[in-house]
């Protein structure tokens, strides 16, 4: 059989998402009563970062030993990589020595190409465009908080407010999937890419799923079931920051947005949050937040692609 990878959410089908939300289930529900399945036994993952990360590095190492495996954590300037050896060579190489890759990068298409080249899976822990692990969590945990959805995305109400980002296109992607209301709510000149846009409106005419985007976030928050934001400035934007903070001024969750979604809103944020910018500490630690299962089903729903894909 030919090895898969995971560099997008459409890399599955949506009955293999909804497959793997249903073993996902089945995986957290184990680890709380202390059942630990050693589906990846003996399989050893490089872990590739070029950018700095708790969640993403920690969600994976523990998920992989939890499965029995082990992780090797390669930050990019300790390989050769970083002096000019080539992604093929590279994929080529670690191919021979472990069962799967899981990287961080700046350009997607470096991904792209380490997964056309390794024979092994590769797994995308987040590029400048995409970020489909998240993506899978966040769904998770919106349909773990809302499960009257399950059956029924069509109704469900996901507003995303900020930069048009890798996060918030992974978000728009699997929402083009499932067939939910997707809003996007940036500034002018920070929309999501067009080449994302596309995809999700060439899905969207099969699932049913409502794109809108636009630049007012309070128009597009009213009677929202679920409120998320992320960043203004991404890992490798640092030098756009004084700009990115002027622009992006407005465009956070606080108080009055919570006022026009739905009274049961939940608010997500992939983390890590500048508290006090796109996020204020009141939405942050009140009663809607469910940031922090948000974080946690990272590593739940990564055991269950790593299973889907190695085992
Ligand atoms: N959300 C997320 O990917 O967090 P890290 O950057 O800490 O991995
Ligand atoms: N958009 C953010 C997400 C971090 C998890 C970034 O790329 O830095």
């Amino acid at each position: 059989m030919k090895k898969r990878d995971f560099l997008s959410v459409t890399d599955f089908s949506i009955d293999e998402i909804w497959k793997l939300f249903e073993f996902t289930h089945k995986l957290k529900k184990q680890i709380r009563k202390g059942i630990y399945k050693k589906y990846l036994k003996n399989k050893i993952i490089a872990m590739i970062f070029s950018k700095t990360s708790t969640r993403t590095r920690v969600s994976f190492e523990v998920g992989i030993r939890q499965l029995g495996g082990s992780a090797i954590y390669l930050n990019k300037n300790d390989i050769q990589l970083n002096k000019g050896e080539t992604i093929y060579d590279t994929a080529k190489v670690l191919s021979r020595y472990v069962n799967g890759i899981v990287i961080r990068t700046y350009k997607h298409e470096e991904v792209v190409e380490l997964a056309n080249s390794a024979d092994v899976p590769v797994i995308n822990g987040l590029t400048d465009l995409l970020h489909p692990c998240q993506a899978l969590a966040d769904f998770f945990t919106i349909f773990e908080n809302k499960p009257q959805f399950v059956n029924n995305p069509s109704n469900l109400k996901l507003t995303f407010i900020g930069d048009g980002n890798n996060v918030a296109s992974s978000l728009l992607l699997l929402s083009s999937m499932m067939g939910n209301e997707i809003r996007i709510a940036t500034p002018k000149g920070y929309e999501i890419p067009k080449q994302i846009i596309e995809i999700a409106e060439e899905n969207a005419k099969k699932s049913g799923a409502k794109i809108i985007m636009g630049n007012d976030h309070i128009e597009l928050a009213k009677d929202a079931d679920v409120l998320y934001t992320d960043v203004w400035v991404s890992m490798g934007q640092e030098s756009e920051s004084e700009e990115r903070i002027k622009v992006f001024k407005n465009y956070r969750i606080d108080r009055d947005v919570i006022k026009v979604a739905k009274t049961d809103v939940i608010v997500l944020h992939c983390l890590p949050a500048n508290r006090g910018m796109e996020i204020t500490d009141e939405v942050m630690d009140g009663p809607h937040s469910r940031v922090f299962d948000e974080a946690e089903n990272r590593l739940h729903v990564q055991k269950a692609i790593m299973i889907k894909l190695l085992s």
